[in-house]
């Protein structure tokens, strides 16, 4: 495994992290626990220091699994959790008054939750789960975030930055009381490189990319006639016109795999993680032989230019 930093917060992370929606239940309903509980400790022993998690993921299951798990280890690992939105609304509508969605109370009370959950004194990343930077200059998350630092309660903040919405955050990022970001990156959707990755360079933010898979597509498991339990959440994201979509260039792509990428979760994780900005990405796993086959590709290894500009054309989501 080789390690990044996460912007100017100075943690080193995995380059391959942990991403834990699935693990909630309660959205992703084909995973077991006694499984989620393995995965995470190959995870582990494989050198991964970094898990995302949510308060809102499975109310709070997925944080209890990571601290039960966590509680048996001598490794450091960093922690990231969301504070979800009053409104319980993904994602925040533009025009959405700041107090639909937070409040200082909402989210002192909600940390102290996922504290709980987790079984830890401190948060290392505590993030917004949903924003909208018309709040950048509302004063009670700011301070909120400064208390809660100042307690020890966590130790950085961030943004989950609403997906296909990559500049929104910046502006709360000029406060500097925010120290990284996470961000829907994948060969679907290259658009963080237009403004986001600039602007964290410059102010060394860090960047944790999620859906790397772009939900499953980009692993090549989905077919026009894969079905999703009534309730998971992939049952309305993969609709018959996303699949057609994605699908005909997920044919596209697997004539790319050779000796730089030999399976398509190969070359989207290598593709992520082509650009030093970004931090750690953080693929979903609840199988134990997909935290060993995505582990893998953090070798050290890059694509070469030639196939990160035919890449390029694969961009689509706006
Ligand atoms: N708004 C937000 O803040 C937000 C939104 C979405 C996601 N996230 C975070 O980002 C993380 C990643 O996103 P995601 O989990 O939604 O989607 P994803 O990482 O794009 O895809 C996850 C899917 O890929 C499968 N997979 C993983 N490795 C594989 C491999 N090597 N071969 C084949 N299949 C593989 C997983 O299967 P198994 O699960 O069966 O192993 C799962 O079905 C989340 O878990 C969460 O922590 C945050």
């Amino acid at each position: 495994m080789k390690y990044r930093t996460l912007g100017r917060t100075g943690i080193t992370v995995s380059e391959i992290g942990y991403g834990t929606w699935g693990m909630g239940g309660n959205m992703w309903l084909d995973g077991d626990d006694d499984e989620n509980i393995r995965s995470l400790h190959k995870a582990f022993d494989l050198g991964v220091n970094f898990v995302d998690t949510a308060l809102v993921y499975g109310n709070g299951h997925s944080e209890e699994l990571i601290g039960k798990v966590l509680r048996g280890r001598q490794e450091s690992v960093s922690i990231a959790t969301k504070v979800p939105p009053i409104n319980r609304r993904w994602p925040a509508r533009k025009g959405t008054p700041f107090h639909e969605a937070f409040s200082y109370d909402h989210i002192v009370s909600c940390t102290e939750t996922s504290l709980k959950n987790l079984g830890v004194e401190q948060i290392d990343l505590q993030q917004f789960h949903v924003w909208n930077d018309d709040w950048a200059n509302e004063t009670e998350w700011q301070d909120a975030v400064s208390q809660l630092k100042s307690e020890g309660k966590i130790r950085f903040a961030g943004i989950s930055m609403n997906s296909h919405e990559s500049g929104n955050g910046i502006e709360a990022a000029r406060t500097e009381l925010i120290d990284a970001f996470q961000v829907f990156y994948n060969i679907f959707d290259q658009s963080a490189e237009d403004k986001l990755f600039g602007f964290c360079r410059e102010h060394n933010v860090g960047i944790i990319a999620r859906v790397p898979f772009d939900e499953g597509s980009l692993t090549g498991q989905l077919r026009m006639d894969t079905v999703f339990p009534e309730g998971d959440f992939r049952k309305s994201y993969f609709t018959p016109e996303r699949r057609r979509e994605v699908l005909s260039r997920v044919e596209e792509l697997k004539k790319f795999l050779d000796s730089e990428a030999g399976s398509l979760p190969e070359l989207a994780l290598r593709y992520v993680l082509h650009d030093a900005v970004v931090s750690t990405v953080i693929p979903g796993m609840r199988r134990v032989h997909h935290v060993e086959a995505n582990c893998s590709v953090s070798d050290g290894r890059t694509l070469s230019k030639e196939l990160l500009g035919k890449l390029k054309r694969f961009h689509f989501y706006t």
